[in-house]
Parts: structure tokens; C-alpha cells; sequence
């Protein structure tokens, strides 16, 4: 059995973070999400791994290599255009070749082990087995409808009205029959070949799809909240290790990760907290649930339910910065010059709240 990973696509509920880099790559609690999927099907015995790119490839490549070091083989698969999940699979065919695969949408998340699954799928073999978990805006989903023995009758994308709580969760088992069925298939009305259709297809054509129920989180890292409650769920279960410096009149209180290089100094920090290599932190608060990325420097300023990505100096702001995803080398700091007044330099798409 092999491994798909969609790791292409356009993220466009993530800019302007995805201008400049792929939101697979945006970390949870300093890693990588992409990361999180890799881990999950090598840990289920995956280790042949197709990962889709588009263009965002080059860095993708760089930050997985040749998967080595999850003890995996990964594959690069261009995608030119986002053309859909199915459009995924259909570049990823000469990979595939006749084998059953577990696809993996690259920036979801899932607590539950994928081993179980991977073993009902060899032992009971389908066309597909499909994950669900219950939502409460089944609205933003694709949604299944069952019928009176249990069975998927039918997949919805995103309905006004939806007729169940069943969400699609990002994680697919199929059989090389889905080949077929992307194939038969024509582009939705925004112009993607969709994995709903395909799976649809075989539905209709009378082939075996089983829906399989988690129970455990999953959260789609497409939007900034969701990334957020995403680093909340994972830094929950921090394993606390102050392996830095700790100088000055310091408060530290739950768990803390510090690197071995960063250094907190005359600061208060409540955790769960992660802080990346070089990081400075000074004169700060740094509050539960925030992830702060390699050689970030927080002075004067307060921070809590965030995450800072590399590079980035959040300077003399006084006030404290919630429920904030800030991008690498991003400078935020309190003007001297008069007027005082609010300047910005803001790329395309950057959303700021001002009190
Ligand atoms: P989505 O989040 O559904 O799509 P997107 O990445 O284009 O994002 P947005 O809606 O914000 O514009 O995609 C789910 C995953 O699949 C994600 O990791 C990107 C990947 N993907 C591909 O690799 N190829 C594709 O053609 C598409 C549509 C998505």
C-alpha cells in the first residue's frame, strides 16, 4: 500500500502567509503540518510516499528531503495546476500504478492512529473507505447522506442545507478502481475534478464505499483560526523541557518548551508555550498557547493564543497581540517619530484588527 500526500493546491484562505510559502510548511507548535501527515502514515506502516507539488515544490523539497528521516521513501509529484483532489490523483497515477493508496490532504490533522484503519482496509478490502467526523458546520464541508442499512448513498460538497453531520475528513483509502472513476468524471462548476464526484462515481456504479467514523480531533489548517486551535490541540500535550537560559527576574509557570539555545529573560511565560532555537524574549509575556518560532525576538510586548514564525521581532508594542499567526522576518513594533500614528506595510490579502 502506498501513500498520497496533497501537498499543492493554492491556499488562498491562508494569505498573504501562502505568497510567499506553502501553508503545509506553516508549523503547529514548531512543526511543520506537513510533517504531522509524513509521521502518521510512516508510524502505520506507509512507507512508500507520493507527495503532490505545485509551486511551492521547492520549498517543500527542501524541508522533507528524501524522507530518510522517518524512514520513508518519498516521491515529488508535479501538479502544474490545482485542478482538484481528484486532478491529484490523476498526476499521480504513473506513481500509484495498480496498488491501493491512503491519500492524505497535507495540511489536515488527525489524533486518531491511522494503523487500525490501514489494517481493516487489508483485511477488508473496499473501493474505498471514506473518514467522517461529526461537525458542527457541516455547511463547509462535503457531507455524506446515508441510507436505511448504513451506507453512503450520497457525498455533498459544502451544502446550503446539509442533510447530515458527517463531515468528509481529509484522509482517503482507495482502491485502483478510483482510477477509473477519475476518469469518468468532468470538472465541478469551479472548475475542479472533485474527490466527491469520483467517490460519487463509484457510489453510483455500484462499487463498495465504506464510511469509517473517527472519534478523535481533525482540524483542516486551511484558515488561521484553525491553524491556531490546531497549535492549541497539539501544545495541549507539550512535554515540558527548559533546555535554554533562563535569566533575570523570570516567571515560568506550566509547560514550557525552550530550545537549547533560546533565552527568556526578566519575562513572565505561561505555558503550554514552545519557543524555537535563538529565540529572544525579553521583558515579555508570553501566554498559554503560543508557538514561538526559531530566532524570534518578543521584547516589551505580550503575546498569548499565537504563532510566530521565524524570524520574526514583535518590539516595544506595550499591549498584547491574541489569536495572531505572524509570518517570517515580520517586524511589529511601536513607532517613536511623531505623528503617532498607525503605519503599516502590509502585503496583499494581510488582515490586521486595530483596538
Ligand atoms: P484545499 O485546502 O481544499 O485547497 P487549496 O489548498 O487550494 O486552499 P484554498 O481553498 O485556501 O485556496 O486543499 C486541500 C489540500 O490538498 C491542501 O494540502 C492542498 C492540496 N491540493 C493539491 O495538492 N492539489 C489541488 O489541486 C488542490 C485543490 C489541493
Amino acid at each position: 500500500m502506498k501513500g498520497l500526500i496533497l501537498s499543492g493546491g493554492r491556499g488562498t484562505r491562508l494569505r498573504p502567509i501562502t505568497y510567499t510559502g506553502a501553508k503545509q510548511l506553516v508549523p503547529v507548535a514548531n512543526k511543520p503540518v506537513l510533517f504531522y501527515a509524513i509521521e502518521a502514515l510512516a508510524a502505520a506502516g506507509i512507507h512508500e510516499i507520493g507527495i503532490i507539488v505545485g509551486d511551492t515544490a521547492a520549498e517543500v523539497r527542501r524541508a522533507v528531503g528524501d524522507g530518510s528521516r522517518w524512514g520513508v521513501q518519498i516521491s515529488y509529484i508535479p501538479q502544474e495546476t490545482p485542478a482538484g483532489l481528484a486532478h491529484a490523483v490523476h498526476v499521480a497515477r504513473p506513481f500509484l500504478a495498480d496498488d491501493p493508496f491512503i491519500m492524505y490532504l497535507g495540511d489536515n490533522l488527525i489524533r486518531d492512529s491511522l494503523t487500525p484503519l490501514v489494517e481493516s482496509f487489508r483485511r477488508e478490502p473496499a473501493d474505498a473507505w471514506i473518514l467522517l467526523s461529526r461537525v458542527p458546520h457541516p455547511e463547509q464541508f462535503g457531507v455524506a447522506v446515508f441510507d436505511e442499512q448504513g451506507r453512503v448513498q450520497r457525498l455533498i460538497e459544502k451544502p446550503a442545507v446539509p442533510p447530515s453531520d458527517y463531515a468528509l475528513v481529509g484522509v482517503y483509502l482507495f482502491s485502483p478502481a478510483i482510477h477509473q472513476a477519475v476518469a469518468a468524471i468532468r470538472p465541478s462548476p469551479r472548475g475542479e475534478l472533485e474527490i466527491t464526484d469520483a467517490i460519487q462515481w463509484l457510489i453510483d456504479t455500484g462499487r463498495s464505499v465504506r464510511p469509517q467514523v473517527i472519534t478523535g480531533w481533525w482540524k483542516d489548517t486551511g484558515k488561521k483560526d484553525d491553524m491556531l486551535e490546531a497549535n492549541r490541540i497539539i501544545l495541549d500535550d507539550l512535554v515540558a523541557d527548559v533546555a535554554g537560559t533562563v535569566e533575570g527576574a523570570c516567571e515560568l509557570a506550566g509547560r514550557i518548551s525552550l530550545a537549547p539555545t533560546a533565552i527568556i529573560r526578566n519575562s513572565t511565560v505561561r505555558g503550554p508555550v514552545i519557543i524555537g532555537e535563538g529565540a529572544v524574549i525579553e521583558d515579555a509575556y508570553i501566554g498559554p498557547y503560543t508557538a514561538i518560532g526559531d530566532r524570534v525576538v518578543v521584547r516589551q510586548s505580550e503575546i498569548e493564543h499565537s504563532i510566530v514564525l521565524d524570524g520574526a521581532q514583535i518590539l516595544d508594542i506595550g499591549g498584547r497581540l491574541e489569536d495572531s499567526l505572524i509570518g517570517r522576518d515580520v517586524l511589529v513594533r511601536r513607532g517613536q517619530s511623531k505623528p503617532h500614528s498607525f503605519k503599516l506595510m502590509l502585503g496583499d490579502h494581510s488582515q490586521i484588527e486595530l483596538i
